[in-house]
Parts: C-alpha cells; sequence; structure tokens
C-alpha cells in the first residue's frame, strides 16, 4: 500500500486531497500545524502528523516520524492580496518563507529516500495565477511562479534517480479558508491610490464565472501522484483549465 504525505491539511485543497488520496485506499499522512482530525475520516489509514515548513526541527520531526514515503504533495501556503507599494517586504518574504522556501525544504526532507528507493513523486501546488497575470497579487504571484521554475528544473534532475516532480495550478477557490486565513496579513495594504481600481478587481471577482473546488484540486494531485507520466503541468478547475489552454495557444 502505498503512502502520501500531504502538507496543509487544515482545510481547503489540502484536507480534500488527504480524503481523495484515502479513499483511493492509500495510506495518508495528513499534516498542519496544529493537529486535528476531526474533518477527516478516522481510519488506520489515516494519520496526523504537525507540520509547519517553515520551521526546520518540525519538518524533520515529521519526516521521521512519517516512516516511507511514496508522494510528497506540498500543498500548504499563504495568500495576499494588495497594492504591492503597500506591502512591507516582512510580509513579503512571509509568504517566500511559506510558498516557497518551505516547499523548497521539504523537498530535501524527502527527495534522498525517494532517490534511494529509485520511486516516487513529488507534487507542488502552485497558482492558476502563474498561468496569467491577475492584479494586486504581485508578490504571491512571485512566490508561486519561483516554485514553477523551480520544479521544472528539478524535475529533470529528478528523472535520471527515478523521481517524478510535478505542478498542480488550481484556479480560484473561495470555497476554502485561503482569504480568511490571508485577512489579518491583507490589512491596509488597499491604499488610497489603489481603492478605486480594487473595488473594480474585486467586482469581477464576484462576478460569477467558473471557479474551482477542493474536489477539482484533489483529483488533479491524484491524477498528477499516479498517471506515470512525465506531464509536468496539471491545470485544476475549469477556470485554470481555461487559462492554460489560452495561454498554450499564444
Ligand atoms: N483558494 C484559492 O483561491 C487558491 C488558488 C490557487 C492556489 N491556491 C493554493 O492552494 C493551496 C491550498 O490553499 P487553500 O485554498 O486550500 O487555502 P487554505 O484553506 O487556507 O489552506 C492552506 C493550508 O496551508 C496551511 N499552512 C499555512 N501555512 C503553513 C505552514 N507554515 N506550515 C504548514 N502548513 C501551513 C494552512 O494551515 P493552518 O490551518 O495552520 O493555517 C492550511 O491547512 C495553497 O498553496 C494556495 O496557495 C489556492
Amino acid at each position: 500500500m502505498k503512502t502520501a504525505l500531504i502538507t496543509g491539511c487544515s482545510s481547503g485543497y489540502g484536507l480534500e486531497t488527504a480524503r481523495h488520496f484515502h479513499e483511493h485506499g492509500w495510506n495518508v499522512i495528513a499534516t498542519m500545524r496544529t493537529p486535528a482530525n476531526g474533518a477527516l475520516p478516522p481510519s488506520d489509514r489515516m494519520r496526523t502528523l504537525a507540520l509547519d515548513v517553515t520551521r526546520p526541527e518540525s519538518i524533520a520531526a515529521a519526516v521521521e516520524a512519517a516512516g516511507p514515503i511514496d508522494v510528497l504533495v506540498n500543498n500548504a501556503g499563504i495568500g495576499l492580496l494588495g497594492a504591492f507599494e503597500a506591502t512591507p517586504m516582512a510580509t513579503v518574504r512571509e509568504l517566500f518563507e511559506t510558498n516557497t522556501f518551505g516547499v523548497m525544504a521539504m523537498t530535501q526532507a524527502v527527495l534522498p529516500q525517494l532517490r534511494e528507493r529509485r520511486t516516487g513523486v513529488i507534487v507542488n501546488v502552485t497558482s492558476s495565477a502563474t498561468l496569467a497575470a491577475f492584479p494586486l497579487v504581485a508578490a504571491y504571484t512571485a512566490s508561486k511562479t519561483a516554485i514553477e521554475g523551480f520544479t521544472a528544473s528539478l524535475a529533470l534532475e529528478a528523472a535520471e534517480l527515478g523521481v517524478r516532480v510535478k505542478l498542480v495550478e488550481p484556479g480560484y477557490g473561495p470555497g476554502t479558508r485561503f482569504a480568511a486565513n490571508g485577512a489579518a496579513r491583507m490589512n491596509g495594504l488597499i491604499t488610497p491610490p489603489y481603492a478605486a481600481y480594487a473595488q473594480r478587481v474585486f467586482a469581477g471577482f464576484a462576478g460569477g464565472g467558473p471557479v474551482t473546488t477542493g474536489a477539482d484540486v484533489a483529483a488533479e494531485i491524484f491524477r498528477a501522484a499516479t498517471d506515470g507520466s512525465e506531464r509536468l503541468h496539471y491545470a485544476a478547475g475549469p477556470d485554470a483549465v481555461a487559462l492554460a489552454e489560452r495561454r498554450a495557444a499564444r
């Protein structure tokens, strides 16, 4: 039986992905900063472990406690919506600590065992913000686009050793806790010069177009982890798929 370790399983896409792998008969190690398994199915194939991807000692302890892993899903992430000009550099660094360096640190912690067994898959969750430019998310887009380049390069060297590295690019998912979890960080980042523009942008978000669900993302992460292909990019959700198709047609 195969084992998947997933980061950021307390809510949203990570929680849905943990459920999806479990439903497909996998052992799941659902990690989260503050362990609570109320939302996860009670099962001897479902373990929760504490993991903060910004803390090296937390990563080492979780990977040690997890034992052998076949699939690592780097899903944990934080968002930020605001005028870049008004965004403190400390906040930019906070984004990169989780969305970028957290993914890299988890990869370094798990890759050696995959390399030794010459098998396994690492799935990095980025965003549809890497497929087309959106306003007021410059720092967030930078943190995710770095992982797009990182993953594309790493996939080449890892393939030599029998390990696959993949990108899942989810679309806009208003059903997760993403906006609520970022609310405090975003406070005051729409300053007066940007207020009218931001209002138009927010009205566009509320415009009722297609959006992405946890089920869309979980299914695409599972596909990336199990299809056995060399494919790198997996857009997840109808809005993300439309953006990926538009980019491919350019
Ligand atoms: N929702 C969207 O519109 C959207 C669109 C494109 C991409 N994404 C990406 O999808 C992924 C999942 O987001 P979501 O929408 O499901 O949001 P979410 O409901 O806020 O889930 C994010 C998860 O990441 C965890 N997390 C945050 N910082 C962490 C850290 N330092 N260490 C470990 N875990 C940490 C959170 O845990 P805590 O409970 O501990 O905070 C939470 O479990 C993220 O990478 C996000 O960037 C989201």
